[in-house]
């Protein structure tokens, strides 16, 4: 989704802006732009698709100027466009203006601001926020944006220059991440502290309702009533955000391969091993709530959401804890009756989805516990929340999530046996699992060492437009994952489905034409769903199984099986999904698709 970076400083600005968007390229974008101010002028350059169209346009330029901002769009009010990519400026292009989020009330303000006699050229609401810095300064640039703010309803990162300002930028947060960079005498400003790494380790996560201003010398923080804030520096360490695809064609393959390592990760240092049971420093300040807790409610969106689901089923498992999990978006809008003995979980790998933020926030509101899984350093989510683990995954910059929806899968694991211990689990069993976890990165190794056979069988099934993935119980959340991985990556219709569903409607799909994969490792529902696959056959149906190493009534049935090591059945999705992206992917790479930002699709879903 769109992208903000803004430099001031002493060197030349605009290779900084450039690498800066190139780096948030991995969000999702349509159009990009930028804008800088040499001797009291402003040059602006935008361009629609990619950033490299941008680049092509700048290579003329000789500009020395060293501060400015720049913009990658993801169209929300208007379409794509290098009229509606930002900067927005306002009449007289003194003032440029580059925004993350939705202004809701961008209509009112616009009709007041041409009654007043702005001319607009856009049909971005951003345009709004530049007409109104211009129609509020008076030299004081922080007055002239505070001013502004007052004005606007909805979610926003922004970051304002005026040409008449040397050296100033200044930015303000609600609702969409804004992180600034500390350098010597220089000072950054980015939606996404990945722009930053090159250039600083040193970085302020504002919150919301905070500004922050920033010239060549100095930087300071203030919430919206002109108070000056202390805000904690963090040190984040730059080397987990190298964008380097390390010899891997795309992120997505990269990533699929680093997840031994992510695993491994999400359980270093958090299982005590002699006492069969997790530690959780995050959950350290709740565990008291958290034990005697009578209700928990996980919220999430796609990936995250069905990492959510199979939580739901873990936590069934181990814990005495009364369960759901629900999509965010529609959370968020229900008239639930939350109290201090429910907890809510947000699982997020960005922790900036503005639906899963929206939720938590009317969960506050109502009381609850607020606990987060988040992979996003500092990012809003843990901002928010009372409590909660970071998966220290590094990032993710392949669109479709691969490594963070496995490290989810550990942690809720880990806090539900943190949880469950203190509910009556035994010690055995708790070491049974934690047995089971430390196996986990080897077995995704035996995996991955079969990744030519399983391209060998994507290649063989590249030629289907349709595909239903089926499951069961833990592994009906797996049908759900696997299904959306190949969708959203090759473009192929794919549903998932509760194995015992199909006869209520799916099964009249099945023909010669129509394959089904089938989820078909070894748990109590095994018999079910080798029935479910004989359905599917008697209809001349295809079917690839993803099932354990030695399973021989499944390899009977099925046209194609992809074996994988055995664990315990609530681990097991862990594994199973793994084919399942190695599947998608290799069909995607055969189709040619754009696997690391397919199209229509942003990293990060800051808007609704
Ligand atoms: C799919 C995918 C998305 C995200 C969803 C939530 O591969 O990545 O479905 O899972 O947009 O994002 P986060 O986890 O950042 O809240």
């Amino acid at each position: 989704m769109c992208g903000i970076i803004c430099y001031t400083g002493k060197k030349k600005v605009i290779p900084i802006l450039m690498d800066g968007l190139k780096r948030l390229e991995y969000r999702g974008y349509d159009s990009a732009g930028l804008a800088v101010v040499e001797n009291g002028k402003t040059f602006m350059v935008k361009s629609k698709g990619k950033v490299s169209s941008l680049e092509a346009k700048l290579s003329d330029s000789s500009s020395e100027a060293t501060f400015g901002i720049a913009h990658t769009r993801w169209a929300t009010h208007g379409k794509p466009s290098e009229i509606n990519a930002h900067p927005q400026f306002g009449c007289n292009n003194k003032v440029s203006v580059v925004h993350n989020g939705i202004i809701e009330n961008y209509l009112e303000i616009k009709e007041e601001l041409i009654e007043k006699g702005h001319e607009f050229t856009s049909d971005t609401d951003t345009e709004v926020i530049a007409h109104l810095i211009e129609q509020n300064f008076n030299g004081d640039l922080e007055r002239a944006v505070l001013k502004s703010i007052e004005k606007l309803d909805g979610a926003f990162g922004i970051a304002a220059i005026h040409s008449d300002v040397d050296h100033k930028i200044v930015v303000v947060k609600r609702g969409s991440p804004i992180i600034i960079g500390i350098g010597e005498n220089e000072y950054f400003a980015a939606s996404d502290s990945t722009a930053l790494a090159p250039y600083t380790n040193q970085m302020i996560y504002l919150s919301d309702d905070e500004m922050a201003v920033l010239n060549s010398t100095e930087y300071y923080i203030k919430n919206l009533s002109n108070e000056v804030l202390k805000k904690k520096v963090e040190f984040v360490d730059s080397d987990i955000y190298t964008n380097d695809k390390k010899g891997f064609e795309h992120f997505m393959l990269k990533e699929i391969f680093e997840q031994p390592e992510t695993i491994e990760n999400a359980f270093r240092g958090r299982i005590i091993e002699s006492e069969g049971v997790s530690k959780l420093g995050g959950l350290e300040p709740v565990i008291d709530r958290l034990k005697n807790m009578k209700k928990l409610i996980i919220i999430s969106c796609g990936t995250s959401y069905y990492s959510g689901l199979i939580g739901r089923y873990i936590f069934e498992e181990l814990t005495e804890l009364n369960v759901e999990t629900e999509v965010a978006s529609e959370f968020r809008y229900r008239k639930l009756k939350l109290d201090k003995n429910v907890a809510v979980l947000a699982i997020s790998q960005s922790g900036e989805t503005a639906d899963t933020l929206a939720a938590l926030k009317e969960a506050k509101r109502k009381g609850a516990l607020l606990l987060g899984i988040v992979n996003g350093v500092g990012t809003s989510i843990p901002q928010l929340t009372d409590a909660g683990v970071y998966n220290h995954a590094g990032p993710e910059i392949g669109v479709a999530s691969t490594k963070i929806y496995t490290s989810q899968l550990v942690i809720l694991t880990l806090i539900a046996l943190l949880i469950g211990r203190y509910q009556g689990m035994s010690f055995t069993e708790g070491k049974e699992i934690i047995n089971a976890i430390k196996k986990l990165p080897d077995q995704i190794r035996e995996i991955l060492s079969n990744a030519k056979m399983i391209k060998e069988i994507a290649l063989k099934y590249s030629v289907y437009n349709d595909f239903l993935y089926i499951g069961r119980l833990f592994n009906f959340p797996t049908a759900m994952e696997g299904a959306l991985k190949l969708k959203e990556i090759s473009y192929i219709h794919a549903e998932g489905y509760a194995a015992g569903e199909m006869k209520h409607g799916p099964i009249s799909l099945i023909d010669e034409n129509f394959p089904t994969v089938a989820i078909a490792t070894d748990d109590l529902v095994l018999e079910k769903i080798l029935s479910n696959m004989e359905e599917i056959k008697a209809r001349d149906g295809k079917i690839l199984a993803i099932t354990n190493e030695g399973e021989k009534k499944v390899k009977k049935i099925a046209d194609d099986i992809i074996a994988v090591p055995r664990t315990l059945p609530l681990l097991q999705p862990i594994l199973n999904v793994i084919p399942l992206q190695l599947f998608a992917y290799y069909i995607a790479d055969e189709k040619g698709c754009n696997i690391d930002k397919p199209r229509n699709l942003a990293k990060s879903v800051t808007v609704e």
